[in-house]
């Protein structure tokens, strides 16, 4: 089979070659490929000079099942599913059944492969945080691919949506997609928020952890400045009384035997239904993995990049 696989010596760090094709174990099904989507965290890893060369990577992949799970496990041949997983960047790809989830007939297979890692992540991450209806949420970096995700599915649930921003431009469709406030800088928030997905580290992280009110929850999911995040004593100690207030880490493998399937089912069935907006900014064939990936790099992507795989 044809796969995108490291190669330091390529441009983006990836080159366009035959592989072996996967040999499914008997708790796998094997899936045709026929969409996949970025995500920053698998482009910028590629570029890492310890990602051993030759290996397949890729994390969201939408499809069809060529040959149901040995064990039974899987969805029946012809069905069509998304997929979460480590090597989704290839016209074939095994998956247990927990790692993928059935999707409507007359689904856009590249539009709900933006759904695995960006909507997982921020589905779970605001499950953490408890009872949203009628509380003040932020999300930062919310032009992403996980916090556009984030700002559809709080609002969802009934929070206040303070959207985080760099960039002014964005703050129309942030508010269409169901942000109440937007601002460039959670330094900026007056009033206190219940809980924060944090898709940015360093300063952003301090200034929204000061933005919350007592017995918040900052949950932590990626570190898109670069920087690191300290926390200066008064953001612990002269919080205003605004005590038991909490910074939790996230990963979305962190269970290993986490079963996404029915989760991964209702974000295909919302995006396809036209109730969740997958926001793809980015869509051509694979053979153009170069240009999406450098323009997410870049930070010039706002939204999902998408790959149709021939
Ligand atoms: N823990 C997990 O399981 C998990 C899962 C998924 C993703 N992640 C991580 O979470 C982060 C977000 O993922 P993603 O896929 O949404 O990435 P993305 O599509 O690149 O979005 C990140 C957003 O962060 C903001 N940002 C970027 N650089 C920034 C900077 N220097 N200062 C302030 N804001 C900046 C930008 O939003 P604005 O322009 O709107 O500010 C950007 O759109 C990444 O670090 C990723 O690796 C972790």
């Amino acid at each position: 089979m044809r796969a995108l696989v490291v190669d330091h010596s390529a441009p983006a760090h990836l080159t366009l070659t035959d592989v072996p094709d996967p040999i499914p174990a008997p708790g796998e099904a094997l899936v045709r490929v026929e969409a996949v989507s970025l995500n920053y965290g698998e482009v910028s890893d590629a570029a890492d000079p310890k990602a051993p060369e030759g290996t397949v990577i890729g994390w969201d992949a939408a499809g069809t099942v060529v040959r149901a799970a040995a064990d039974g496990t899987s969805p029946a041949a012809g069905t069509r599913v998304v997929t979460v997983g480590v090597t989704g960047w290839a016209q074939l790809r095994a998956v247990p059944a927990a790692r993928l989830g059935v999707v409507p007939d007359d689904a856009d297979l590249g539009a709900v492969s933006t759904v695995p890692v960006a909507g997982l992540t921020a589905l779970h991450v605001l499950r953490r945080m408890g009872q949203l209806m009628g509380r003040r949420v932020m999300v930062t970096g919310a032009s992403g691919g996980v916090g556009r995700y984030a700002v559809q599915l709080a609002a969802r649930a009934g929070a206040e949506v303070v959207a985080i921003s760099r960039n002014p431009s964005r703050a129309d469709e942030l508010r269409t997609l169901g942000a109440h406030q937007v601002h460039t800088d959670p330094a900026a928030v007056e009033q206190p928020v219940f809980g924060v997905l944090d898709n940015v580290g360093g300063r952003h992280l301090v200034d929204a952890f000061n933005a919350m009110e007592a017995h918040g929850t900052l949950v932590n999911v990626g570190r898109s400045s670069g920087a690191d995040s300290v926390l200066p004593p008064e953001a612990l100690l002269a919080a205003g009384g605004r005590h038991d207030r909490s910074i939790r880490t996230f990963h979305l493998y962190g269970e290993p035997a986490a079963d996404f399937s029915a989760d991964l089912r209702w974000l295909a069935a919302e995006v396809a239904a036209g109730r969740l907006d997958p926001g793809i900014t980015w869509r051509g064939p694979w053979t153009r993995y170069a240009e999406a990936a450098q323009t997410l790099l870049d930070g010039r992507l706002h939204g999902k990049a998408v790959l149709d795989i021939a």
